[in-house]
């Protein structure tokens, strides 16, 4: 066998046995390459006089071509070894059994929602809804609550920057306001007004924020406006809807006086449990009271003929006396382990 030829098979060894690009590259290095042995075989042609240097660098170029051509073929055959590897790689197995779909749940607190609009529905209250942010007016004027209240300080509302008399509300009364007022202009110029039923659940905000108390919480509003509503109307509509919400008849209701700007006389609701580990306190969960002569006459209803009760309950306590859960916070937590609990 020539030089040549040995050159040759030695190179087509080489290149084959190079196991990835680089190696290759080195192989190639050492045959095509600056100082590579067929580089300096063509060199060397110089030497030789013209008809010897005509036949030698015609087996030259043939040695040379062949060589590329092995180096072209382990390239490509490279190339392809690397794309299949990687096509192994991220192979999508397309008959492994899918992961499904999380179904998802209702927040436990619009449950206790959906559960109180589904009872009060039940008894003839419509359900009405109003801004989260309000207008001073709405929010306290409208509802006789004094200037100097302290529930008009920086600490208990959240103000909206550079228009004061504009905040987050801090309760849905305002709801009240709005409904009545609207309630008033449908029924201009005529001889009686229909009496006004209605909740509003709603979010309402105050600076305030521990395990009992969190900035964002909500409330459900209760208006019924008649010609003759009483006292023992509220005591009786509230009663009624706390033995069906807790679907117990072993249940105290008490109604003990307190005060509200905006409802006179006023009255803090409380329930106990008389079993389970809640029993023998009186926890407060609402506050009511008859809607007061002023409140009425913001709202442009005449006080003299009309008189109604009020209450604003707090649906997420109802929740967690509902579901025996000690931490406002879980409510806003957005954790999937807590929530999935309630689906
Ligand atoms: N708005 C009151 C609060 O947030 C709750 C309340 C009390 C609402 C008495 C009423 C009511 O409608 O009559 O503390």
């Amino acid at each position: 066998m020539s030089n040549l030829e040995t050159l040759v098979f030695q190179a087509e060894s080489d290149f084959v046995s190079a196991i990835d690009a680089a190696s290759l590259e080195q192989a190639k290095a050492r045959y095509l390459g600056k100082s590579g042995s067929l580089t300096e075989l063509l060199k060397g042609l110089g030497k030789l006089d013209p008809d010897a240097r005509k036949q030698a660098g015609a087996a030259i170029n043939i040695a040379k071509q062949r060589v590329e051509a092995a180096l072209e073929a382990r390239r490509d055959a490279l190339r392809l070894a690397a794309l299949e590897a990687r096509l192994s790689e991220e192979a999508l197995d397309v008959t492994l059994p899918a992961r499904g779909h999380g179904r998802g749940g209702l927040h436990p607190v619009s449950r206790t929602l959906e559960r109180i609009e589904t009872l009060f529905r039940g008894i003839g209250f419509d359900v009405a809804d109003g801004p989260e942010i309000e207008t001073d007016f709405h929010n306290f004027t409208a509802l006789n609550t004094p200037e100097n209240h302290p529930a008009r300080s920086m600490h208990d509302t959240f103000y909206l920057e550079g228009a004061e008399a504009v905040m987050l509300r801090t309760h849905t009364s305002p709801i009240q306001v709005r409904y009545m007022q609207a309630h008033v202009a449908r029924h201009v110029g005529q001889d009686s007004m229909p009496e006004i039923r209605i909740i509003a659940p709603g979010r309402v905000y105050r600076v305030d924020s521990d395990a009992t108390h969190s900035p964002m919480f909500h409330q459900v509003e209760g208006l019924w406006v008649g010609e003759s509503v009483s006292f023992a109307d509220l005591k009786g509509v509230v009663s009624d809807f706390l033995h069906r919400f807790f679907e117990t008849d072993r249940l105290d209701v008490r109604f003990r006086p307190s005060f509200f700007p905006f409802t006179e006389p006023s009255a803090e609701i409380d329930v106990a449990f008389p079993t389970g580990p809640l029993a023998g306190r009186w926890l407060e969960i609402a506050g009511c009271g008859m809607v007061h002569p002023n409140v009425l006459g913001h709202c442009g209803i005449d006080a003299e003929r009309y008189t109604g009760f009020a209450f604003g309950f707090g649906p997420d306590r109802l929740t967690m006396l509902r579901y025996g859960i000690n931490d406002l916070r879980l409510f806003y937590d957005g954790d999937v382990r807590f929530l999935s609990q309630f689906r």
